[in-house]
């Protein structure tokens, strides 16, 4: 039986501190151990963690300050990092084969990760990664704007594993044109990893084992679960002021949209007011009455509890689930507010850089077509993730449009510079495509444009669906730049 909503309170993830600091560079440790966690009441979940706990921490970084994150693995399987919405270089971009082996050396006879149909993908043939054993440094430039960033496993063929498992946490960028603003901060600015995950009776994960053979209709649409965990916990409660909150809604789920609605609605409706997406703060805000969220996009709205009668229970809320999974967390608003000086205004972001992003200007169109093959191989323009052999090779500095075409729905993520949507099925982007996104929410049977620019690192890079399954199942594609 499923535990009860609504019984424990919110956790949020500690923000790391560095372990040292130079005129430069923030320097962070992560250990990438198993943990038990208690995320059911009265049971333990053997998670993989960073440093412990899931979410793992929160890195909070400065914008133009060098972040540098060694990692350790203690855990028994090989793991790989990735920032997801990072502008980094491509030897700490978190190539899948780039992996991490286990400092003890592999655990035996652990098979029971891989999903069907990634282990024999061809091409692999020969192909060796940068490997390391037991630890490796990350160098992020963190040459970007103030954004929500999220870090996960990013393994060859087992993401979807190492996610479910727990390896996801927050890295938040800051800057001083955001810190300008008068946006609810400290407390009341929170960030809410939403995450469904199902579990057996003794409290364990439960992830679909490998050996099972072949890619079956079970996979199709990845993997889903049964509880809604938000940072961690199922269907948490936060006590809140009636006071403006900045809500930093991250999907972290494998492959679970969501749509997410505030129930009830205050008096006026338009409760969640976005002032960010994946790359950071919109030109002005958008009041929306709910907000749809595919695997691995951010939406940073406001929400301003004073508009509620002190009291109220306000329920987040999924529109596109049923049963369980309607519910994702509860707002308790009690009745004594510190004060609020916050505000929401007019103006977020600078639009700098946007200018340079006029399709017009773009040296080629390119089209990527994310298809199941009759077979059930999930492809982009008909191939199956071949590591080493890029599907496309755009020049540093130019821009281009790109042009994705989908059968089934599949969150489309680009690594290395964010984009904006031009278009969707040959119309205006669609109310929740505003901004500058890393992944893009493409429904069956869509086309989306988006218009980008390839900046400050050449090299090799991903483009994938972000339904873990998908990927895993090789919806993926090396792009070089060049
Ligand atoms: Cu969030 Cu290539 O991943
Ligand atoms: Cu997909």
């Amino acid at each position: 039986p499923l535990p009860a909503p609504f019984r424990v309170p919110l956790p949020v993830p500690p923000v790391l501190a560095p372990v040292r600091t130079d005129g430069t560079t923030d320097y962070y440790e992560i250990v990438q151990r198993t943990a038990r966690l208690n995320i059911l009441p009265g049971l333990r979940t053997e998670a993989w963690t960073y440093g412990g706990s899931f979410p793992g921490p929160t890195i909070a970084s400065r914008s133009g300050r060098r972040t540098v994150v060694h990692h350790r693995n203690e855990l028994p399987q090989p793991v790989v990092v990735h920032l997801h919405g990072g502008h980094t270089p491509t030897a700490s971009d978190g190539y899948p084969l780039d992996t991490i082996l286990p400092a003890a050396g592999f655990a035996a006879g652990d098979s029971s990760s891989s999903m069907p149909g990634m282990p024999d993908m061809p091409g692999m043939e020969g192909m060796v990664g940068d490997t390391r054993l037991g630890q490796r440094t990350y160098t992020y430039p963190m040459n970007q704007r103030a954004a929500t960033l999220w870090y996960h496993d990013h393994r060859m063929g087992r993401t979807g594993l190492g996610v479910w498992r727990g390896l996801a946490g927050f890295h938040l960028v800051h800057d001083d044109a955001e810190d300008a603003l008068p946006l609810p901060r400290g407390q009341r600015d929170i960030p809410l990893m939403i995450a469904d995950r199902s579990f057996t009776a003794d409290g364990s994960f439960r992830y679909p084992a490998a050996s099972a053979g072949g890619v079956t209709d079970a996979y199709m649409n990845g993997v889903l679960g049964d509880v809604i965990l938000v940072n961690g916990a199922p269907w948490p409660v936060l006590r809140t002021d009636p006071a403006r909150y900045r809500l930093r809604l991250l999907n972290a789920s494998n492959a679970r949209r969501y749509r997410l609605e505030l129930d009830p609605q205050p008096p006026g409706g338009s409760a969640l007011v976005q002032i960010g997406s994946d790359g950071g703060l919109l030109d002005r805000p958008v009041a929306h009455d709910a907000v749809e969220l595919a695997p691995a996009e951010r939406f940073d709205v406001v929400v301003d509890f004073g508009r509620y009668r002190p009291g109220t229970r306000v329920r987040l809320v999924n529109r596109l689930g049923s049963g369980s999974t309607v519910e994702v967390m509860r707002f308790d608003v009690t009745g004594s507010g510190r004060g609020d000086d916050s505000a929401v205004p007019d103006r977020l972001g600078n639009d700098a850089g946007t200018g340079a992003l006029d399709p017009a200007r773009a040296v080629a169109t390119r089209t990527f077509l994310f298809r199941q093959q009759r077979d059930g191989t999930w492809t982009i323009n008909g191939e199956p993730y071949r590591p080493g052999h890029p599907l496309v090779s755009p020049k540093l500095g130019t821009v281009e449009v790109w042009r994705f075409i989908t059968d089934f729905h599949h969150p489309v993520h680009v690594h290395l510079d964010p984009f904006r949507v031009v278009s969707r099925n040959d119309r205006a982007p669609g109310p929740y495509d505003a901004g500058w996104k890393d992944t893009v929410d493409v429904q069956p049977a869509e086309a989306v444009e988006v218009v980008t620019r390839f900046t400050d690192y050449p090299g090799r890079y991903l483009l994938h669906c972000h339904n873990l399954e998908h990927e895993d199942m090789a919806m993926m594609a090396d792009f070089t730049v060049g």
